[in-house]
């Protein structure tokens, strides 16, 4: 049986109390030069905490914005509007528990002919419990890993993600530190549906980021053979005082609410090092590279296992043609 790396949410905050304290290598090297200038920057989950707080960092440092959101259309983008001082902020519906939306989203995008210099792929569930969504996978897997499996393809296949040395597009995974020491990836009841309560929660969301982590890997090695034709890399913000933990009963709710408050980073501060990477120079050329905030590190070994990252793929190809028939692979 899959595990991740916590099954306690208070143990798990908790953690966050040391990373907060870590120094920041690279923390200097972030500064008013890293600037967007006109550039176009897709962010999911951009209606509430760290997305929030991206949407508006990015419109402020210049950038034209697009927050694909399944709540608060207009709302969050007025707001965005609002706090940066830019107008050049768009709302898209976008809900990656429901396959249909992550065709529709794609196919909007592609008729208008955007081009996206960034997409930072942000969106992620915090269920406590199991929930089945429309096509018969738990939520968590859909939302957490899956729907960004079909979202890249679906963007590689329909050209909306361009593979070119030259303009290097880039292509940001929020993923979480606790992702190290979860277990190797369970083909047996990958992509299934079974009930669970809030530890197996807690332990297949970090489980989930290291299926994403071994995911972002095998991407980055399948389009980056010889010379980076797309920036694929991975960051976790640290510990982020935002409402991820609505869902959580409500006792829990209350102690880490008092955690969140006292020591996590506000989502702006902790959006910086995502704007670091989604804007500097710093990165030109490098792909598969992981940060933990502003610290450069390699993620759980797990991760760079090739065959894992194979398998993962096929498995993944396997089961999107299963419950899809609009499946459009970019690479079997
Ligand atoms: N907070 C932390 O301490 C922390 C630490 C490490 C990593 N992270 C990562 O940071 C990212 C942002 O999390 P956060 O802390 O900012 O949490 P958050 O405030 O709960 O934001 C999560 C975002 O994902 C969206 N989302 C959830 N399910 C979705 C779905 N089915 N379709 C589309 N969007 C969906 C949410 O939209 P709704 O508002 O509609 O639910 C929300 O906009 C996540 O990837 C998380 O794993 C957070």
């Amino acid at each position: 049986m899959a595990e991740g790396r916590f099954d306690n949410p208070v143990v798990a905050a908790l953690t966050g109390f040391y990373d907060r304290y870590r120094k920041q290598e690279l923390e200097y090297r972030f500064t008013e030069e890293d600037n967007f200038n006109g550039k176009t920057v897709l962010i999911t989950g951009a209606n509430s905490g760290l997305g929030f707080a991206l949407a508006t960092e990015s419109a402020k440092r210049g950038a034209r914005v697009i927050m694909a959101c399944r709540r608060a259309i207009p709302e969050a983008g007025e707001k965005v509007k609002r706090l940066s001082g830019s107008d050049a902020v768009e709302m898209r519906y976008l809900d990656l528990s429901k396959i249909d939306t992550i065709h529709a989203f794609v196919n909007q995008l592609k008729e208008e002919s955007i081009n996206l210099d960034v997409i930072i792929l942000n969106a992620a569930s915090a269920a406590p419990r199991s929930r089945k969504t429309e096509s018969g996978q738990d939520e968590l897997f859909l939302v957490n890993y899956f729907s960004n499996f079909i979202l890249v393809n679906l963007m590689l296949s329909k050209s909306v993600i361009k593979l070119d040395e030259k303009s290097q597009q880039r292509l940001i995974f929020i993923s979480s530190d606790s992702h190290r020491g979860s277990s190797n990836i369970d083909y047996q009841e990958f992509g299934k549906y079974f009930e669970y309560g809030v530890s197996k929660a807690i332990s297949n969301y970090s489980y989930f980021k290291l299926v994403l982590n071994t995911f972002a890997t095998e991407l980055s090695k399948r389009l980056n053979k010889d010379k980076t034709l797309l920036q694929v890399n991975i960051i976790c913000p640290g510990p982020v005082n935002t409402n991820i933990i609505r869902e959580t009963p409500f006792l829990v709710r209350i102690a880490l609410r008092a955690i969140f408050s006292v020591i996590f980073r506000s989502p702006t501060k902790a959006s910086q090092p995502v704007i670091y990477l989604a804007s500097s120079d710093d990165f030109q050329g490098k792909t598969n590279k992981y940060l933990h905030m502003f610290i450069p590190k390699n993620m759980d070994e797990k991760v760079y296992d090739e065959q894992e990252g194979k398998k993962l793929w096929r498995e993944s190809v396997k089961l999107w043609k299963q419950i899809d028939s609009n499946a459009a692979i970019f690479s079997e």
